[in-house]
């Protein structure tokens, strides 16, 4: 079961360089969160203070009741293996195969034997489509098998919190999807608190139960995903819709005069380049795999939400009540046609509204094992992390099979 994660009026700063300040929010228990903004707003930051690598001047971190910025190192040793972090370039050891990457934290935190540790790791190394790849050297790869490999090594443990930092970066759309579906079913499997940085707008659109957005060295908004998509902020309408247009400039913000001159060529029709698509109009929020289980979290975000409603801007309500009604459709529809499925079946049954069904499908991803496919390319990995922790048994349907509903029970 993921943990909440509760930040307080954090702050934080390089000498004098201030890259936010006073960021309050909450990453609810097993819920998926998006984190976006432009690049250099402190995302990556923001990722590396939640886990206690970087430390803040104010405000307080609450993980599993401990506050991380304040407590010991030992404490901090502790709290941290409850993390799974994948960062920006994959922070793969260099001089080790895949294999050796992916086992590391196994190796250093459990007293597995080797033969359960290579268990783990093949299982986690399907999981992410790289089998076949698992004896080469993360220089010998593509950016992108890079990144799946950190996400493989971020699991190994079964992590309580996962934290992505840019796991689209350097994927094609294709390979997008199959990451964010991959997190999903994680997510729908163990439960765990997830925040994804970002800054792909169909993983917005599509993943995350709550979307947060960095700007101006302050948190605009943080709040479930219908409220940023729907929001009528300058900053997150250009940012959704990718226009030069706006207050967010090439380097920084823009001055008055700028912001004046591009009104000027809007009014004259000039094109941002932005696309004119309608984020206010919500699609349905991914589902887990056919044969996962259901996400725990989904009942929770909506007593959540619906305590917070009274609270959010009108059409974020709007928002809200027709993607539900939305989201209850489809699993209504999914449920039937996993009875219909299952054969002989009392059919479709009535309004009930309980989520105890197999999830709605987004039946689309069903092989989520390709072949060793260059998938382009990011920077060389820098950064060493291990990840430790504990580790339950969970259950894993084969991404192999079409209909993903062969499970297999695996050892954490
Ligand atoms: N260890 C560091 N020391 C000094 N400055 C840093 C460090 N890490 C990041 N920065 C600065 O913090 C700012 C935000 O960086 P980053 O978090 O990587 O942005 P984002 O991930 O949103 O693109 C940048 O100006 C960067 O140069
Ligand atoms: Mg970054």
């Amino acid at each position: 079961m993921g943990v909440e994660v509760s930040v307080e009026g954090l702050t934080k700063s390089f000498g004098s360089q201030n890259i936010w300040r006073d960021v309050t929010l909450t990453l609810p228990e097993g819920e998926v969160s998006a984190l976006l903004g432009p690049s250099g707003t402190g995302k990556s930051v923001f990722l590396k203070t939640l886990i206690g690598l970087l430390h803040p001047e104010q405000g307080s971190v609450i993980i599993d009741g401990t506050d991380i910025t304040q407590c010991s190192a030992k404490e901090l040793y502790e709290i941290r293996k409850l993390f799974g972090v994948l960062f920006q370039d994959g922070a793969l050891f260099g001089s080790m195969s895949l294999f050796d990457n992916i086992a590391f934290p196994l190796r250093e935190h459990t007293k597995k034997k080797e033969n359960e540790v290579r268990d783990i790791v093949m299982e986690k190394i399907d999981l992410v489509g790289l089998t076949g790849a698992e004896d080469k050297l993360p220089g010998e790869i593509s950016g992108g098998m890079r990144k799946r490999a950190g996400l493989a090594r971020a699991l190994v443990l079964d992590p309580q919190i996962i934290l992505c930092d840019e796991p689209d970066s350097g994927l094609d759309p294709v390979r997008t999807a199959y990451i964010s579906q991959l997190l999903i079913d994680i997510n729908a499997q163990i439960d765990a608190t997830i925040l994804i940085v970002t800054h792909n707008i169909n993983i917005a659109r599509t993943i995350p139960d709550n979307i947060g957005m960095l700007f101006r060295k302050e948190l605009v908004m943080f709040g479930p995903r219908e409220q940023l998509l729907t929001s009528e902020q300058p900053v997150v309408k250009q940012f959704l819709s990718g226009d030069r247009f706006g207050p967010i400039g090439m380097s920084e913000e823009k001055d008055e005069a700028v912001q004046k001159q591009e009104e000027a060529m809007q009014a004259a029709g000039i094109s941002g380049g932005g696309t004119k698509e309608d984020f206010t109009e919500i699609i349905p929020q991914v589902q887990p795999n056919p044969g996962m289980p259901e996400r725990k979290a989904i009942a929770r975000h909506r007593e959540r939400v619906h305590a917070m409603l009274p609270d959010l801007p009108e059409n974020a309500q709007e928002a809200i009540r027709r993607s539900q009604e939305q989201e209850d459709q489809i699993r209504e529809e999914s449920r039937a046609h996993a009875e219909d499925m299952a054969g002989g079946g009392g059919g479709r049954h009535g309004g009930d509204n309980e989520w105890t069904s197999a999830p709605a499908g987004n039946v689309a991803v069903a092989d989520a094992k390709t072949d060793v496919i260059d998938y382009g390319g990011s920077d060389a990995p820098t950064e060493q992390w291990q990840t430790p922790g504990g580790g339950d048994a969970l259950t894993k349907p084969s991404h192999r099979a079409a209909d993903g509903n062969e499970g297999r029970t695996i050892q954490g």
